[in-house]
């Protein structure tokens, strides 16, 4: 068993702290913020991530995990200490590291004992060292200790089987024999362990998540084409996914991505490369593509109830920027919601789970306790996040309840045969002669790129 602290309670280092636990190490678990650790100790969570609740008290009954606002209690016995700050934009998109300073000058005056420092946050390439000058330059007397760079990848909705089963753990240090230590603690998941330098840890981070929102900016730019020529961009994704040297993740064309990596992720990528005097077209043009998107879809309203959404009733369903999660941050429905209500519709919704997080970011909109509700009476449908429980809704009673029968599936839920069938004008993303009403002309009617 051994002792670790983790700095921070947001989804990296709840799902991180938790999970060491699980693996048997005694974990501490510190955050600034006092609600969110009585939270905690009271046993409920500060965020929806499907299993974390019953893990955090199977290992606080046994004993291995426990939180704190205090940095002494955690450190006290810590060999290992995680930093899991957040690291929000910053005006220009450069990662904003206020919080990753305040938690390693702390680390530096609260340490009594040797310590390897982890960075979890996900930090600017270079701030790995500036981390190691800071701890240096804040200790009252020297105290042995290692800065090591580890980022995650973990999704959110399934973060705890991503760190349990995950493809490979990042590794970076200046001091190898500490990467190496950090290495054992990660040996129980049995995955590859790529250890390097620092600086080319902290770029794997962002080389991996610019690579999977370029594949999905990818297939969104190709399902436009497929839209306006008359080809299904899901049958192009699959025929192109089984190609090995291709694959079949993060093909899927959509409403585009969001949440709280991929969009400040591929923008502070493309900061760095600016300020040191760089042109990065190819991520420029995926947060274009992605910003296109989004307004496809209000496009998509307005043309089909007949030029503008003024005076209209269009229904939500999905709020948060995916499935199994509650996280609205950067949602591209909050976005479509936004730009309907100034518009002038009215906008009903539906979510799960992100409607109280939802609520608070964006006023105006009705939340339903139902798709049923959110449904009833309304001009047109938008499904914007693929929550399962839509895809078993009972389409017929949808379409009775609605004043029009136009529905949008942002996500390419449905099948366009079914529902048109039963009478939806329905339109998809991408899908030329099955979803967007194509004719053999080729002539798609989406709005020109
Ligand atoms: C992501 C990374 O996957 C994870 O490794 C990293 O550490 C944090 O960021 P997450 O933000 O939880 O995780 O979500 P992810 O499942 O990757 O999806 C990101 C966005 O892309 C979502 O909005 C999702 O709906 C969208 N997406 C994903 C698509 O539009 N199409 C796809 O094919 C896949």
């Amino acid at each position: 068993m051994r002792q670790l602290c983790v700095i921070g309670s947001g989804y990296v280092g709840l799902v991180t702290g938790t999970c060491f636990a699980d693996l048997g190490n005694k974990v501490t678990l510190v955050d600034i913020d006092e609600r969110k650790i009585e939270m905690l100790q009271a046993g409920r969570m500060p965020i929806y991530e499907p299993g974390l609740a019953e893990t955090v008290l199977r290992n606080t009954e046994a004993g291995r995990m426990r939180f704190t606002t205090a940095y002494e209690e955690g450190l006290h016995e810590a060999e290992f200490v995680f930093i899991c700050v957040g690291t929000p934009s910053g005006v220009d998109g450069e990662a904003d590291l206020q919080y990753v300073r305040a938690a390693a000058q702390t680390i530096a005056k609260t340490m009594r004992r040797a310590l390897i420092v982890i960075n979890k946050s996900t930090v600017p390439v270079g701030t790995g060292d500036w981390t190691t000058e800071i701890i240096s330059s804040n200790q009252p007397q020297p105290v042995d200790f290692a800065v090591v760079s580890c980022p995650e990848f973990l999704r959110e909705g399934s973060a705890l089987a991503d760190f349990m089963h995950p493809d490979r753990t990042v590794l970076g240090s200046t001091n190898r024999a500490a990467a190496e230590t950090v290495a054992e603690l990660y040996a129980p998941l049995d995955a590859p362990i790529v250890i390097t330098d620092i600086r080319t840890a902290e770029m794997i981070k962002y080389a991996s998540n610019a690579f999977l929102a370029t594949r999905i900016s990818f297939i969104n730019e190709i399902s436009i084409i497929c839209e306006r020529l008359g080809a299904d961009v899901t049958e192009v994704a699959r025929g192109m996914g089984i190609d090995k040297r291709i694959g079949p993740h993060f093909l899927q064309a959509g409403v585009g991505f969001g949440g709280s990596c991929f969009p400040k992720d591929v923008k502070a990528l493309a900061n760095m490369a600016q300020t040191h005097g760089m042109h990065p077209q190819l991520l420029n043009a995926v947060m274009e593509i992605n910003a296109f998107q989004r307004r496809q879809i209000t496009l998509k309203a307005r043309e089909m109830l007949g030029g503008s959404v003024s005076g209209k009733t269009v229904a939500i369903l999905g709020l948060a920027f995916k499935e199994n999660t509650d996280d609205i941050r950067e949602s591209p429905a909050l976005t479509v919601a936004r730009s309907l209500l100034n518009q002038g519709a009215t906008v009903k919704a539906y979510d799960p789970v992100a409607m109280g997080n939802a609520s608070r970011d964006v006023t105006g909109i009705t939340l339903c306790d139902s798709p049923y509700g959110a449904a009833e009476a309304s001009d047109a449908l938008l499904v914007l996040t693929p929550w399962n429980e839509f895809k078993h809704l009972d389409m017929k009673r949808v379409l009775k309840s609605m004043r029009r029968p136009i529905l949008i599936d942002g996500r390419n839920m449905y099948s366009p045969e079914e529902l048109r069938a039963i009478g939806f004008e329905y339109r998809g993303v991408g899908r030329g002669y099955n979803g967007a009403g194509a004719s053999d002309n080729g002539g798609g009617d989406s709005p020109a790129h």
